[in-house]
């Protein structure tokens, strides 16, 4: 069984003050969910003051949004796994749409990075999706086996197994243009069948792929409900404590 993994995304919002506001009522809805991995991803100037404000809430993880593939040197406003390991950072997305599409990262590089995140046991939550024009043009698979195939090159089992990823269909993120639970599903199986050529069966079956992509409180349970879905990457959404956490509770199993 998949544990479900609900992450809230929250991009470049939120500021410390509001960090911590956030959390403080989180706590009082979450304070002690168990049964489904709850990840909080700050920008990196919040990340402090967000697991200061968890204080012993080990149940709830926090992350970052991304990082640069080397330890440390000259890279001017550059992150590293080290830096992010510093602030008990767990995860980081890596090879978001927005930083494929705004600046320009590649599978190439997206797979430098994965690999940098595992060597310093940080967990990758990896982004793949296409975009409105390749779903038009029949390019759905081409594109996310792709992606897949580039951005996890050369790795083993373990570190497989220790991936998130996320498909974010790009036409479906901040545009209230939620894929159907359907169009989701489909996805999420093709993505499945995918890892279970880039490793086995066996270990496909255990890895977690989220949606993400306009989730929110009203159609959450939909689709993480789906076979394949195994949790959500929330963006807009994220950013209210409540909606979030009503996000969180569609993921848990129904009574
Ligand atoms: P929205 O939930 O705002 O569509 O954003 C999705 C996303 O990009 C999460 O990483």
């Amino acid at each position: 069984m998949r544990k479900k993994i609900v992450a809230a995304n929250w991009k470049m919002n939120m500021t410390q003050a509001e960090s911590a506001r956030f959390v403080e009522s989180l706590l009082v809805d979450l304070g002690d969910i168990l049964d489904v991995e709850v990840v909080i991803i700050p920008p990196f100037t919040a990340i402090a003051r967000v697991t200061e404000s968890l204080g012993k809430a080990q149940n709830i993880k926090v992350g970052a949004q991304n990082m640069h593939w080397e330890r440390n040197g000259a890279f001017t406003g550059e992150i590293s796994s080290a830096l992010l390991r510093d602030l008990f950072v767990r995860y980081v997305v890596l090879g978001h749409s927005e930083r494929r599409s705004l600046f320009g990262e590649t599978d190439e590089m997206v797979n430098l990075k994965v690999r940098a995140a595992h060597e310093a046991a940080l967990r990758p939550i990896v982004c793949v999706g296409e975009t409105l024009e390749q779903r038009e043009k029949g390019k759905v698979e081409k594109v996310l086996s792709t992606q897949l195939r580039g951005s996890l090159a050369d790795l083993g089992e373990k570190e497989l197994l220790e991936t998130v990823i996320a498909y974010e269909p790009v036409w479906a993120i901040g545009t209230g243009k939620v894929a159907t639970a359907a169009q989701a599903q489909e996805a999420h199986a093709f993505i499945r069948g995918t890892l279970s050529k880039i490793s086995d069966e066996t270990t496909a079956d255990k890895i977690r792929i989220q949606y993400g992509g306009s989730v929110k409180p009203d159609n959450a349970r939909e689709l993480m409900s789906q076979a394949d879905i195994d949790g959500a990457l929330v963006g807009g959404a994220s950013l209210d404590p409540r909606s979030f956490a009503q996000i969180v509770k569609a993921a848990q199993k129904e009574e």
